[in-house]
């Protein structure tokens, strides 16, 4: 079976927007850097898969992530790629200078719902590192530049522990105020349930935030991505961050693991009958040839049980 029957749920959004980050949250997290070629390669055939918004890479210090050192490189073999949403980490002027030099349209800054998250992965506490954003967003919003607000550690902390709603709500809501266009709730350890998920996107609304302006990003840690992510749909979220075959985690927050493999995220929308635009046989051969590179299976369970499904003909 290479498909799941379909149940249209109507009280579910019609359509989906897959935000793919395999490419940036994935490969950041590799313990070797994976050339550049078949970096570009990689987003190329996601791409081809239909996938259509696609986090290429980060504009950040080298020093800090050598993995994603490539960036403009990355970006120059990308050129030829049109049609397609190409956002990158921004965390500074100095890559915000980077990014528009390599000719990108999308960014996204990346802040924290906890101090110690903000310090372990920006050298900033949570006020500096909001003042460090400010002058990107209004710089890259003056040049024509889209722009989206990550929050990290929405669910809990590892170090902090409990990270309360209203905590998540005040960097929101700064966020929003700089002039971010939409906002990703990130789960960076996966430790966020259900219930957790209603609670905090209610929160959100209730202070005013659109659920357009919402999209999620849950790590698969602790194996709550997909209920997380039917629990954001059933609240009215449309915009869902994944990454293809599970690849990902953060190298400042010991206890990452992948992200929800954009696999499982289209077998159960298929199923749902929530449109994405998503060849699900095309992205599990994409998956399929990236695992082979990376010399590891990957951990998406509909990679695996599609791949075995087809080996037994
Ligand atoms: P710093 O060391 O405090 O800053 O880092 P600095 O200004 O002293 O810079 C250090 C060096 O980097 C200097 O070089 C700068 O010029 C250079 P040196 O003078 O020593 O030769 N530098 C840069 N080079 C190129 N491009 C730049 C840039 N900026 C500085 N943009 C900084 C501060 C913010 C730069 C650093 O902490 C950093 O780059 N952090 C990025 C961390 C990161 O990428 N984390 C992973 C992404 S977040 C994530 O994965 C979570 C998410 O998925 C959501 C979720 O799951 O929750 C989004
Ligand atoms: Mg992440």
């Amino acid at each position: 079976m290479s498909m799941p029957d379909r149940h249209r749920r109507t009280d579910l959004p019609a359509s989906v927007t897959i935000y793919e980050v395999g490419a940036r949250d994935g490969l950041q997290n590799e313990a070797t850097v994976v050339p550049v070629e078949v970096k570009a390669e990689f987003i190329r055939r996601l791409a081809g898969a239909g996938l259509s918004t696609i986090e290429a890479t980060s504009f950040v210090s080298p020093k800090w992530v050598p993995q994603l050192a490539d960036a403009d490189d990355l970006m120059a073999r990308l050129d030829s790629v049109h049609d397609l949403r190409l956002p990158v980490l921004v965390p500074n002027l100095a890559g915000l200078e980077r990014a528009l030099a390599a000719g990108v349209r999308e960014i996204a800054v990346f802040a924290a719902a906890t101090e110690t998250f903000s310090r372990r992965n920006l050298n900033r506490s949570l006020d500096e590192a909001l003042d460090m954003f400010a002058p990107v967003v209004v710089e890259a919003t003056r040049a024509g530049l889209w722009v989206r607000g990550y929050v990290s550690m929405c669910f809990g902390d590892p170090w902090e522990g409990r990270v309360p709603v209203q905590q998540v709500v005040g960097v929101s809501r700064r966020l929003l105020e700089m002039g971010c266009s939409e906002l990703s709730l990130g789960d960076t350890t996966g430790v966020g349930t259900p219930g957790h998920v209603h609670a905090l996107i209610g929160g959100l609304v209730a202070a005013g935030i659109g659920l357009k302006q919402l999209a999620v990003h849950f790590h698969d840690t602790y194996g709550q991505a997909l209920a997380n992510t039917l629990a954001a749909l059933e609240v009215g979220v449309s915009t869902v961050d994944a990454s293809a075959g599970g690849l990902g985690g953060c190298p400042f927050a010991r206890s990452a693991t992948g992200n929800l493999a954009t696999e499982d995220l289209v077998w159960m929308l298929n199923g749902l009958g929530i449109e994405t635009g998503v060849d699900l046989r095309q992205l599990v051969d994409t998956s399929l040839w990236m695992a082979a590179h990376l010399g590891r299976p990957s951990p998406s369970r509909v990679v695996t049980a599609l791949a075995a499904a087809r080996a037994a003909g």
